[in-house]
């Protein structure tokens, strides 16, 4: 007797309906009709249900299982988690602060703390559980994935945690702090001499050759489900949903699976609109905010979607952002415009300010991706993207500590000394305009090519 499911699958260009797992990967995840591979997960419940998964108060755990009738698996015995997906949004008022002053725009500034995951300490933890307890509960021994640092991780740790092995293909680029975490793990690390395109191209004829399933990539149901859940922990958290979200783009996953949030809620009267999407890259691997840069210019002309440029290798202080080839353009481009969002880039040379700023003004310290985020905001402001009235949410998806680089460039306090002579006492509140000056003088960083 097959298992009952609780949801399948409907292709997004045919809608054939994919009944589960089984069938999805069978068909090498590609729908069997017409080998799209853009699918939507549909559930049994009626997506309302959500509403008392968010106000339950007896789910004490700190997890995105609470979301489990939304979520791809059919039995809670096959759940991997680590704590994740379930973290605090903060309210960052000194820069709802900075907003009012130096722009005179009210605002308010949220962070959304993915640097406090319990799996592996970033944005990709929750995707990680998540395709753990699938691949667990379809039985599934090994696996394989291109990445270019931290879902890396994410997978290394949970898909150990379930017993199930991982083959990653990292570019020659990616953090060493990225490859020792998933070594640590036992897992495979294959480094390609080469970007992520190589990388990735390597890991799909692995998966040819030895018929080893492979990640889906930023649309992969698992992944896309996961952090679909991010919307549903806002509605919990927050006193209003956010008018903005910001988050630093690789590949962009977030945005799909907020806007698929968006969509299973439509109709429920739950939310309202989605949010404009501001995507923050790199400046040194921007290839998505590039195109869309040139083809707003130019009233978003027919084929807009496929026109994009190409980086090959690119060198960038962000290697965990370093999509130079990014094949999921048309939809993140589509979203963005959908959501009267913006594609921006931030000045790399700029990160440290950012991440000091940061650990001043909160006491965290974020890491590389973080920052490019951050910057964003900043960059948002400079070019007149936030507008009275905004809720902002910054996805801070990383902390420092799998960049030991940018850890030693926050240095900035230390004093060599050889006798107490040199040694006299301080108030920290002394640096404070110091870290802000970056900021008050910030036609000095930004990028000029935005309108
Ligand atoms: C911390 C962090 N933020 C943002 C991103 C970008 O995510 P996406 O692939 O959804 O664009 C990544 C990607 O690795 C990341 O590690
Ligand atoms: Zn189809």
């Amino acid at each position: 007797m097959t298992q009952k499911t609780k949801f399948h699958f409907r292709c997004l260009k045919c809608n054939y309906i994919i009944k589960d797992f089984k069938e999805w990967f069978e068909h090498n995840q590609s729908c069997p009709v017409c080998k799209h591979k853009f699918v939507f997960t549909e559930y049994e419940k009626p997506s309302s249900d959500v509403k008392a998964l968010i106000d339950d108060k007896n789910y004490t755990k700190h997890d995105l299982w609470r979301y489990f009738d939304f979520l791809p698996l059919n039995d809670r015995a096959n759940i991997i988690s680590s704590e994740e997906g379930a973290v605090p949004v903060d309210k960052w008022d000194f820069l709802k602060d900075f907003a009012k002053k130096q722009y005179n725009v009210d605002i308010d500034v949220f962070a959304f703390r993915n640097d406090l995951n319990k799996g592996t300490g970033t944005f990709k933890d929750p995707a990680g559980s998540v395709a753990a307890s699938v691949l667990k509960e379809c039985g599934i021994t090994e696996y394989c994935i291109a990445s270019t640092g931290n879902i890396a991780n994410a997978y290394a740790h949970y898909l150990a945690k379930a017993g199930i092995s991982i083959s990653v293909f990292i570019p020659q680029d990616a953090l060493m702090a990225n490859e020792a975490e998933v070594n640590s793990y036992a897992q495979r690390i294959y480094r390609v001499k080469g970007d992520y395109a190589a990388a990735k191209k390597i890991a799909a004829e692995y998966n040819g050759k030895y018929n080893i399933l492979l990640s889906g990539g930023n649309i992969d149901p698992m992944r896309v489900e996961a952090k679909k859940t991010m919307v549903f922990e806002w509605m919990r958290l927050m006193d209003k949903m956010p008018t903005v979200y910001i988050q630093a783009l690789s590949g962009g996953t977030g945005p799909i699976a907020i806007d698929k949030a968006y969509h299973d809620l439509k109709g429920t009267g739950l939310l309202g609109e989605l949010p404009r999407f501001l995507m923050i890259q790199p400046d040194q691997c921007a290839p998505m905010t590039q195109g869309y840069r040139k083809s707003k210019a130019n009233g978003f002309p027919e084929g807009w979607l496929n026109d994009y440029p190409i980086i090959e290798s690119p060198i960038t202080a962000v290697p965990t952002l370093a999509t130079g080839n990014p094949g999921s353009y048309p939809i993140i481009a589509d979203l963005v415009r959908k959501s009267n969002g913006e594609m921006l880039e931030f000045d790399e040379k700029a990160i440290v300010d950012v991440a000091r700023l940061i650990a001043y003004e909160t006491h965290v310290s974020v890491g590389p991706a973080a920052c490019i985020a951050i910057g964003g905001f900043f960059e948002a402001l400079h070019h007149g993207k936030l507008n009275n009235g905004d809720t902002v949410l910054i996805n801070v998806g990383e902390g420092v500590r799998r960049a030991p680089k940018l850890m030693e460039e926050l240095i900035y306090t230390t004093q060599h000394i050889s006798s107490i002579d040199e040694v006299k006492p301080f108030n920290r509140s002394d640096y404070r305009a110091k870290l802000w000056e970056p900021f008050l003088e910030y036609d000095k960083i930004a990028i000029e090519k935005t309108r």
